[in-house]
């Protein structure tokens, strides 16, 4: 879990990524309140190698929620920069990526592949997609442009990308819908896109569902033929995760390590990082020895930031017990079951 590795270009002097978590703190212009700036320095205190910030909206209708920070205007980079700055003015290697989002179906817009059952959805129009492949590439030049060490597209979760490769929630009968290649020609027309922005040696990252579980619309030979495609174009790192990402109780640890581990088969030498309710020392070093080239965390560094210094000093399991109370924060994310 100590050892370097490459991820594209980036050098990442440890295993430990912290998976995007949004701050639930931005301004309502998204621009970002100071306590980002502490929040993000306490990680790469913390010795996380990768720290990806929680999404960002790349274009107004895209917004997911109150709170959420923006990188789609020209105002929003200033705090972004001192986010940035507080990572690296640390000096202890870590890095920063920044992951963007379209919440789609989810958003301000709502706007949807085609609409779902007993949802009020905009079915979007060519322009629509156009212009959403245009601000991600817009997007991840600001994210090179002002210092971020990384992208990720956020294709997970029921957001936008996630929305349109699923079978279930993409009907639509034209190039962007129907079989699997045509639902994934919209993620992989915004990876094209972010590629031809940012150049070959610029890391960009994709977060994807393995499995949209209970639901049915995206199993997990689909989430591995998505992802052998985008490594073909040199996507340079995988993060796998699922629709049910944040449970709440779990009878086992590392729940999509086995669908992660289905997905490594099938890519190559792609690296690829696994999330969701990874906490004890022992169970990461076996997915690791397993399979991953990186363990993904989320909950367990908001309640610790300093997780990765206590494992390396014998720390045996995080203290997260998976609660969720911490959603919506009275000011910026932070463990509430540790405050109440
Ligand atoms: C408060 C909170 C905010 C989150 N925000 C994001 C986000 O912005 N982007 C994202 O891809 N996942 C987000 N997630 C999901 C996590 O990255 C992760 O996939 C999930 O929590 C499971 O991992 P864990 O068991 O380590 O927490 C969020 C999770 C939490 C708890
Ligand atoms: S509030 Fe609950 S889920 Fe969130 S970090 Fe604390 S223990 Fe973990």
């Amino acid at each position: 879990m100590f050892n370097p590795r490459k991820i594209g270009s980036l050098d990442v002097f440890n295993r430990f990524i912290r998976s995007a978590t949004a701050e639930f703190a931005a301004n309502s212009d998204g621009t970002v309140i100071d306590e980002y700036y502490e929040l993000y320095a306490n990680l790469a205190l913390g010795e996380v190698g990768l720290i990806i910030q929680g999404h960002l909206y790349i274009m107004d209708e895209g917004k997911a929620h109150k709170k959420m920070a923006g990188i789609a205007h020209e105002y929003h980079l200033d705090g972004l920069k001192q986010i940035i700055q507080s990572v690296h003015k640390t000096q202890t290697g870590s890095k920063i990526a920044a992951q963007l989002n379209h919440g789609g179906l989810h958003s301000v817009s709502k706007k949807a592949p085609s609409v779902p059952e007993g949802k009020n959805a905009q079915v979007m129009t060519e322009e629509d997609i156009e212009s959403v492949i245009s601000s991600f590439g817009i997007a991840a030049s600001r994210a090179k442009q002002i210092g971020y060490d990384a992208v990720q597209i956020h294709s997970a979760h029921e957001y936008l990308l996630s929305q349109f490769l699923s079978s279930r929630l993409n009907q639509r009968n034209d190039s962007w819908g129907g079989n699997l290649e045509n639902r994934a020609s919209f993620l992989l027309s915004v990876y094209r896109e972010i590629r031809s922005k940012v150049g070959s040696n610029y890391p960009v990252l994709v977060k994807i569902n393995s499995t949209d579980e209970p639901k049915q619309g995206f199993p997990v030979e689909d989430a591995a033929a998505v992802s052998k495609w985008l490594a073909d174009e040199g996507l340079d790192l995988i993060e796998i995760s699922g629709n049910q990402s944040i449970r709440t109780k779990f009878d086992h640890e590392a729940y999509f390590a086995k669908n992660a581990q289905y997905i490594k088969n099938n890519i190559g030498d792609m690296p690829l990082s696994v999330v969701g309710g990874n906490r004890s020392f022992e169970v990461i070093q076996q997915l690791r020895h397993e399979f991953a080239d990186f363990i993904s965390f989320s909950r367990p560094f908001i309640r610790e930031p300093d997780l990765v210094h206590k494992f390396r000093n014998g720390k045996q399991k995080a203290d997260c017990i998976s609660c969720n109370k911490c959603f919506n924060p009275p000011l910026i994310i932070t463990c509430l079951d540790k405050i109440i």
